[in-house]
């Protein structure tokens, strides 16, 4: 039942597409419960903050907008206003009662794996202005409990597969601030993907930690893996395109790479991250590959999809990193060939095993071999795009530009593409002829709709 609009809520999200997804899942919930969305975060009378956790810059970023909420807050409170201030996400997780110590202003502290309590938690603290640290793993399909209709705000719809990750690299807190490796089953993913088709979606991005790893129960309950979960959902009336991420290399199974080969809606690109080029890295890592697996990895992926179109993460600077070592990284980029990757300075991370290491990187070292490591990768994206010159692709129009009769879309390898345009080509697919490539971008002609 829908109640009267009365309350407002301001929410903003921080780090990855789980995040993002989680995101659009608490605001259905909060519509559902009479919230209406505001982009003006001093009038709110609820503020969530979904957190990230991975690198020490994006956990400071929320304590530096905790302390504005709070003066917002203090104003509010003057006028004779209550505002509810939430900290949602990996750092709340991470950090639980911490939050509220270090800003006392917080009232609601909630971890990924209790959104689906987080109507009732509100109402609490609202009614009763106590403050609330929930960081339980209760291991229950949380989503399944947080009922609410899905909608789209893009054509490209994220659709959370599998949570939690158990590989425990020793850099990363994601298995911490997750917990272990979730998988829904395929009733129900199949369920949101037709809700989600219904409600204007064209194409699914599958979404996990560990996506590859997904093993949800399947029909009459035997397990499935992500290759079977991508053939069922590309069998649903409506669904045109399906990608998902984030993949590890070591779940890359043979389903998976003929699935690339033969469901024609899975789109050309794989996100795959590898972290390092070394060896000696990749084992004090935890990644439990070698680099000559990726390499061989890789070349299996190119002979079902020669034309699939590479991503992956690096970090720099990892405890120990010699010279030697960045330049296997140079050398495994130049062997592979990426159409684009994120590269990131390690940072430490409170409990991981890592940050305890003593052979830490100085980070003006981190810094000289993040620059050379970008320099790489941005010349592989250029020359990347620059074969789509001259081509046609099928574009995907996700928005509008920011200039009048402007759309943007992308193409099958991911590459965001500008066209001009008469109509409305939001939601649909048409051949764009290539006719200018930037680094980040092309730009195109409507060829055919
Ligand atoms: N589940 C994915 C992504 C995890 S987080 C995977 O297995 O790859 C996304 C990326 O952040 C990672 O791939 C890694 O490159 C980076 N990252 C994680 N922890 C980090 C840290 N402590 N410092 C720097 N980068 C980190
Ligand atoms: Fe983190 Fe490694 Fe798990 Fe990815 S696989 S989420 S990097 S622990
Ligand atoms: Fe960040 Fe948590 Fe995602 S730490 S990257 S929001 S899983």
């Amino acid at each position: 039942m829908q109640r009267p609009n009365t309350k407002s809520y301001f929410l903003k999200t921080f780090g990855c597409q789980m995040n993002v997804y989680d995101s659009e899942r608490m605001t259905e919930a909060l519509v559902r419960d009479g919230y209406r969305e505001t982009d003006d975060v001093a009038n709110a009378d609820l503020v969530i903050l979904n957190t990230c956790h991975i690198r020490e810059k994006a956990g400071e970023k929320v304590y530096s907008d905790l302390g504005r909420i709070r003066d917002m807050k203090d104003v509010r409170k003057r006028n004779g206003k209550n505002t509810v201030i939430a900290v949602a996400g990996c750092v709340a997780q991470a950090e639980g009662h911490e939050i509220t110590t270090r800003q006392p202003a917080v009232d609601l502290v909630i971890g990924p794996q209790s959104y689906h309590r987080l109507p009732e938690l509100i109402a609490r603290t609202e009614n009763t202005r106590e403050r609330i640290v929930e960081t339980e793993f209760p291991g229950e399909e949380k989503f399944e409990r947080l009922k609410a209709p899905r909608r789209v705000s893009s054509p490209s719809a994220f659709l959370t597969v599998q949570e939690g990750c158990d590989k425990f690299c020793t850099f990363c807190v994601v298995p911490y601030t997750r917990g272990a490796e979730f998988s829904r089953s395929a009733a129900t993913i199949e369920t949101e993907a037709r809700e989600l088709i219904a409600a204007g979606a064209k194409e699914l991005v599958l979404l996990g930690q560990n996506v590859n790893a997904y093993h949800g129960e399947g029909p009459s309950g035997r397990s499935i893996g992500l290759a079977e979960l991508i053939r069922r959902l590309a069998d649903i009336d409506g669904v045109e395109r399906i990608r998902y991420m984030t993949s590890h290399p070591r779940d890359m199974d043979d389903e998976l790479i003929a699935a690339h080969a033969d469901v024609p809606q899975l789109m050309p690109f794989l996100h795959l991250p590898v972290q390092s080029g070394s060896d000696r890295m990749l084992a004090a890592m935890n990644r439990k590959h070698s680099a000559a697996e990726y390499i061989d990895l890789i070349a299996r992926i190119r002979t079902a999809r020669p034309d699939i179109a590479l991503s992956s993460d690096f970090i720099v600077g990892f405890p120990g990193e010699t010279d030697a070592d960045a330049e296997e990284t140079l050398a495994l980029v130049r062997a592979v060939g990426f159409a684009q990757a994120f590269s990131f300075k390690y940072s430490p991370r409170p409990g991981t095993p890592a940050s305890s290491l003593e052979t830490q990187v100085p980070e003006e070292v981190k810094s000289e071999r993040l620059q050379r490591l970008q320099a790489l990768l941005d010349a592989q994206q250029a020359e990347f795009n620059a074969q789509s010159l001259g081509g046609t692709v099928p574009v995907l129009f996700e928005r509008r530009g920011r200039q009048p009769g402007e759309f943007v879309g992308r193409t099958p390898y991911l590459q965001l593409i500008h066209t001009a345009a008469d109509g409305d080509l939001v939601g649909r697919t048409a051949e764009v002829a290539v006719t200018e490539v930037r680094r980040l971008s092309l730009t195109g002609v409507i060829a055919a709709a």
